[in-house]
């Protein structure tokens, strides 16, 4: 007897999987229900020859609305994080570990809602083709839903985050904190802390590329 076969992008992915190539398939993506409610898909961004890919967990309502990954709030922390630990923008590329924004309706706000471990599991053919296509030395997972995306849901990002353990997608693999989560914090003393765990991971993710 079949078993059933969860939905998932496989089989919108394109034979060619080059960045260009694969950015221009994702906008025809039905892999999840996602895509119905979303303005358009948002895929990774940065140069072919990125030593490091970062990855996020959703586009937001900024990135939605421009088509692009991490140009809100969580990707100016990002930006500022990265150049405190050295890391050069050019040796970056920024994705998502899944493609189109989810939300839900508050008024005329659109409020961000965590995707679901089928959403994750659908859109990861997307990851992995442009983790293949841009072959980094370094994946660094930003928050839980890219690191239960790529190392599993048994991965605890809070005892594991500044880590680095070998992937088949690249030899060094890592996490840290979502800069989401530091816009969020309750307090300016808590704020202040989680960017300097940020600071800290990346400046890591630093040594094992100068080390490299
Ligand atoms: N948060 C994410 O995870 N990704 C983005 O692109 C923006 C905000
Ligand atoms: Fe496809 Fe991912 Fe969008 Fe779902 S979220 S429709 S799997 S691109």
């Amino acid at each position: 007897m079949a078993t059933a076969q969860a939905k998932t992008a496989a089989e919108y992915l394109p034979a060619r999987r080059t960045l260009p190539a694969l950015t221009a398939a994702v906008q025809f993506c039905r892999g999840c229900d996602l895509y119905a409610h979303a303005t358009q898909a948002v895929f990774g961004e940065g140069p072919a020859s990125a030593r490091v890919v970062m990855i996020g967990e959703v586009p937001g309502d900024r990135e939605d609305l421009q088509g692009h990954p991490f140009v809100g709030p969580a990707g100016r922390i990002l930006d500022r994080a990265l150049a405190e630990a050295g890391i050069e923008r050019s040796d970056v590329y920024v994705t998502n570990a899944v493609k189109h924004f989810k939300f839900e309706p508050r008024g005329k706000r659109r409020i961000h809602k965590k995707p679901n471990a089928a959403e994750i599991r659908a859109c990861r053919p997307w990851l992995e083709a442009e983790c293949f296509a841009v072959h980094p030395e370094v994946i660094v997972c930003l928050g839980a839903t890219a690191a239960q995306s790529i190392l599993g849901p048994k991965y605890r990002l809070t005892q594991e985050h500044g880590n680095f353990v070998e992937h088949p997608w690249a030899p060094h693999v890592t996490s840290t904190i979502h800069p989401s989560a530091i816009l969020r914090a309750p307090d300016e003393d808590r704020r202040h802390a989680q960017y300097r765990e940020l600071v800290e991971d990346l400046a890591k993710v630093r040594a094992v590329l100068r080390a490299s």
